[in-house]
């Protein structure tokens, strides 16, 4: 029996797939622009080709997302496995039911469809990945000014590999419902990740403190966001860097 994972082509994902077949399981990777080999064709916001990649799997990671739809094709994902024993397996992120973020809510309800599906699950919640601050830091190489805007608060980053190290140990053991969250190994504010990045890369510029108003900046400033009590033992964000550049 196979093993399904939405969003196989996303940072998460890829790595899934890779540990997932390296250990020995049948993996069907869906994407909406299959790459050649062991992957198909769907798109959870149309249910396209929905039905099929599901059909006959004993497991489902679900990993795909999209700034909007979430629920809605998390609805269609639970509606297409239909009743019976398939293991749903669901990531979502720490704080998702404290933050008012829209995304956030959005995955809160996608875990709360999951809870009531009648579904066998495993719910696992994770810190921000390297990944993304990566891409925070990265994206303002753009802004004509020699500077990096950070929030005034800390992360806690976790290396895709470890979340995925994670997930598989669930896919091998079974259903455990809500499962503790796992966080990155150090808790850092967004500004010293910055200057890390700025060093890394070898970049000159320098690094501002922003302070945001509003609901959800609170949360994040109170730490909402954070697991320091289930942190990793995995890459810290400046090994990750060190990768990378
Ligand atoms: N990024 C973080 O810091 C973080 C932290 C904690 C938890 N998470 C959660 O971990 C999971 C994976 O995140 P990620 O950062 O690896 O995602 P990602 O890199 O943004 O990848 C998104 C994936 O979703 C797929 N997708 C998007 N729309 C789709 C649709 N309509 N139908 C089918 N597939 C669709 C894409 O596949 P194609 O384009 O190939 O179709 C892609 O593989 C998400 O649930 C995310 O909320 C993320």
């Amino acid at each position: 029996m196979g093993v399904l994972v939405t969003g196989a082509t996303g940072n998460l994902g890829r790595v899934v797939c890779e540990k997932l077949r390296e250990s020995g399981h049948d993996v069907r990777a869906l994407s909406r622009r299959p790459q050649p080999g062991q992957s198909v064709r769907g798109d959870l916001r149309t249910g396209e080709g929905i039905p099929a990649a599901v059909a006959g799997v004993s497991t489902v990671v679900h990993l795909a997302t999209a700034p909007r739809g979430d629920v809605e094709a998390t609805s269609r994902l639970i509606a297409a496995i239909g009743p019976g024993d398939t293991h749903l397996v669901y990531t979502s992120i720490v704080g998702v039911d404290r933050i008012p973020l829209a995304y956030y809510t959005a995955k809160a309800e996608c875990e709360r469809l999951i809870e009531t599906s009648g579904l066998p699950f495993t719910i696992q919640r994770a810190t921000q990945f390297h990944t993304l601050m990566l891409r925070w830091f990265h994206v303002q190489r753009r802004i004509p000014m020699p500077l990096v805007f950070a929030p005034r608060c800390d992360f806690q980053p976790i290396d895709v590999h470890d979340v995925a190290d994670r997930l598989v140990e669930h896919i091998d053991a079974g259903p455990r419902e809500r499962v503790p969250d796992i966080g990155g190994p150090e808790v850092r504010s967004a500004r010293s990740l910055a200057q890390s990045y700025l060093d890394m890369s070898g970049r000159h510029r320098r690094v501002v403190g922003v302070s945001l108003p509003g609901r959800v900046y609170s949360a994040f400033h109170a730490g909402d966001h954070l697991t320091p009590d289930h942190a990793s033992r995995g890459r810290t964000f400046d090994e990750f860097l060190a990768e990378r550049f």
